[in-house]
């Protein structure tokens, strides 16, 4: 279908979505004329209903600008995304970003921030206010209701984020680096919090990093992604029950083979992107080619 074709923009009426993400052809770029840089080209992705992927590639490989596409900030040059066999043609409420960025409204209390989205879409209903109170208590921030963001710690943020983003019971999840940032401990408790409200509700959820030991900790499927311009290299699936915890990616031998595996293909895509780039000099790719021949 292409861009110009009619169709259905997603909204809140359409909660009974399963969830189910399709990228075809997607090409996209940034600027005009000699200046132009195509960022993603001919990409091509379907996600299962249900199951967490994570996404990760090289830094600037265009991570956050696909988020953004799915999210429906702006359309595709090329491609379409369709959820559910619907043709995303702008932003709704059935797809939920948390980006790396806090997001959070610093003149809000944790309350209110959690129950923005819900006021935003017209919601006065107790029933969704209470369930806001629910998840509030759920992730620890009971007694921080009435706190303004700027008293609260960056992983206390984290977890408000995610509140806003489960209130709104959205079918799709995506996820940009939401932990990026957090120290090693804080990050630890996030994904463990992340991994069981994933398999309380099973939305369909697409989390991005750049950590692969992250990436190993939640996934049902890793892909990886190519350098600019960004394609899929390889989908990876982590046939491993979760939870699992840092203790299994140092003793679980199966997810130490899928971890070389997803060790060998990204890094010869982060080597494509450094020397790609005229500023960078051979070493550090020669460094990074090393790792990549000690884990085969
Ligand atoms: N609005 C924009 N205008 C111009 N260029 C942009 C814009 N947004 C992104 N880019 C460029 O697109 C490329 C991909 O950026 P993007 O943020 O999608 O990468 P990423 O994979 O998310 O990177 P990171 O892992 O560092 O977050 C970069 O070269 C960036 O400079
Ligand atoms: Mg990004």
């Amino acid at each position: 279908m292409s861009k110009t074709q009619k169709s259905t923009t997603l909204n809140r009426s359409d909660m009974s979505v399963d969830g189910e993400i399709e990228i075809v052809a997607l090409t996209h770029g940034f600027g005009k004329g000699p200046t132009r840089s195509v960022v993603i080209s001919d990409c091509n992705l379907r996600l299962a209903p249900g199951k967490l992927s994570v996404m990760i590639g090289p830094s600037g490989c265009g991570k956050s600008t696909l988020a953004k596409l799915i999210a429906g900030y702006f359309p595709p040059d090329e491609g379409r995304v369709s959820i559910d066999g619907r043709h995303v043609t702008g932003p709704g409420k059935d797809r939920l970003m948390v980006f790396q960025e806090s997001a959070l409204f610093p003149w809000m209390v944790t309350e209110e921030n959690a129950i923005f989205g819900l006021r935003a879409s017209g919601s006065t209903d107790k029933a969704d206010q209470h369930r806001a109170g629910d998840l509030l208590e759920r992730v620890g921030l009971a007694h921080f209701v009435k706190k303004f963001p700027g008293a609260l710690s960056g992983g206390m943020q984290r977890r408000l984020e995610m509140v806003r983003a489960l209130v709104n019971d959205p079918a799709l999840f995506i996820l940009d680096e939401p932990f990026r940032g957090l120290d090693a401990m804080t990050r630890t408790l996030m994904q463990e919090h992340f991994a069981q409200m994933f398999e309380q509700g099973r939305r369909t959820a697409l989390f991005i990093t750049t950590d692969i030991d992250e990436a190993l900790l939640l996934a049902d499927q890793i892909i990886i992604m190519s350098h600019s311009p960004m394609r899929v290299t390889k989908i990876i699936p982590v046939d491993v029950p979760r939870p699992r915890t840092m203790a299994d990616l140092f003793t679980n031998e199966h997810i130490n083979e899928i971890k070389s595996e997803v060790m060998k293909v990204l890094y010869a895509e982060v080597i494509k992107a450094f020397k790609g780039s005229s500023r960078v000099e051979g070493s550090a790719a020669t460094s990074l080619q090393q790792r990549v021949g000690s884990t085969q």
